[in-house]
């Protein structure tokens, strides 16, 4: 009894963080798990309330209420960058662009940069895009450049986004380590070999996407400064899975991902000096694409939909501007409840994952 009450005197007395060393590992856990777990139940009612404040207050106060109903306008982009366009999402977002060119009446001229390492690829799109556009418009309308480039290359990337004056710069190449695996199953390598693939997969998915996006930005706040006042965009592909980053270093990069464009998008509304600057993350969910016919448990891939449908999300979500366009249903549904659970629900539930 002695020995509890001066436990517990040590624990009230110092910070519940090195209350380990005074409790046996599992009874601090469970003591966490409560803690936590009352925590989120406090904090949910209360999130809720400052979520409905901060809406009305933003919109109601501080815009005026003008745009609450206000159907958000389509923008016409005619420079465009997308680099991952060779297969998947940014492929059907290089044929939306160009079927959404060849209807438009008010919009004159496009250009279209295909970047991927895949040459072959990229110019068999290009002729695909040229056709549909030639349907409709002249040649001398539009041109469509193909540029071969590695994403993690960061000299080759910021000589790509300097070439022209893009208006539109979508940095979506993107690779998970089934991807990488190749034919091979996850037991065939070992857990160190496992580990440098997910840091491999790291720098294209962060470094690659921030190789493409930061020189981009760099640009657009120079030509800002300079007194270009033309809306410009620029646009990072994420990931569902982000919403849980504790998977791996895909979901960890996407998440860090999600950070940087609403980071950067907040630095840049901010400043009315660049005002016509934009910055998007898209967040797709599953995706029929090369990089979803990789994964080995086709049971998880939940609300899957086409490389088509999610680039005409994308692509409208993109035009209206959206902060987040969020394309990944049930899928990031799910992960935002993984999010919520107690660490030691979620550690279990990652060790399961990775079995
Ligand atoms: N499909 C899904 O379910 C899903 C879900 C969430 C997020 N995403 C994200 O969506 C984006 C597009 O993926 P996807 O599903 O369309 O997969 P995909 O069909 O495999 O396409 C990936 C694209 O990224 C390019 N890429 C990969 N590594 C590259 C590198 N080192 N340098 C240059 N380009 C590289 C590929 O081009 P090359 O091979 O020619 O280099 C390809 O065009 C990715 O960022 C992915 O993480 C996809």
């Amino acid at each position: 009894m002695e020995q509890l009450k001066q436990t517990l005197t040590k624990i009230w007395q110092e910070p519940i963080l090195v209350g380990h060393q005074y409790l046996p590992p599992k009874i601090y856990d469970l003591l966490w798990n409560i803690t936590e777990g009352i925590l989120t139940a406090l904090l949910y009612p209360i999130c809720i309330v400052v979520g409905v404040v901060s809406f009305l207050y933003y919109n109601l106060i501080k815009k005026g209420g003008k745009d609450l109903f206000k159907s958000s306008e389509e923008y016409n982009y005619e420079k465009i960058l997308i680099v991952g366009s060779s297969s998947g999402i940014g492929r059907s977002l290089a044929l939306e662009i160009s079927s959404k060119f060849a209807t438009r009446k008010n919009q004159k001229s496009l250009t279209l940069t295909l970047v991927g390492r895949n040459l072959a690829a990229n110019e068999k799109l290009k002729e695909e895009c040229s056709a549909i556009i030639k349907e409709s418009h002249p040649v001398e309308d539009f041109e469509i450049n193909v540029r071969q480039a590695d994403v993690t290359n960061a000299e080759r990337m910021k000589e790509i986004v300097n070439e022209m004056d893009y208006d539109c710069i979508i940095a979506n190449a993107g690779v998970t380590i089934f991807v990488m695996m190749g034919d091979k199953k996850p037991s065939e390598f070992t857990t160190l070999e496992k580990i440098q693939m997910e840091f491999k997969c790291w720098e294209t998915n962060l470094t690659g996407c921030t190789n493409t996006a930061f020189p981009a930005i760099e640009r657009l706040i120079q030509d800002a400064d300079n007194g270009n006042k033309k809306r410009r965009h620029v646009i990072l592909t994420s990931s569902g899975t982000a919403y849980f980053p504790e998977m791996g270093l895909y979901p960890t990069a996407k998440s860090a991902l999600i950070g940087i464009a609403r980071n950067l998008r907040a630095k840049l509304e901010s400043s009315p000096k660049y005002s016509n600057l934009r910055v998007s993350v898209l967040v797709p969910g599953w995706v029929h694409s090369s990089m979803s016919k990789a994964f080995p448990a086709k049971e998880m891939q939940l609300g899957m939909i086409s490389s088509e449908l999610a680039a005409k999300l994308t692509w409208s979500g993109i035009e209206r501007d959206f902060e987040i366009i969020d394309i990944s249903g049930v899928w990031g549904l799910i992960m935002r409840v993984f999010l919520k659970f107690p660490f030691n629900l979620s550690s279990s539930l990652v060790a399961l994952l990775d079995r």
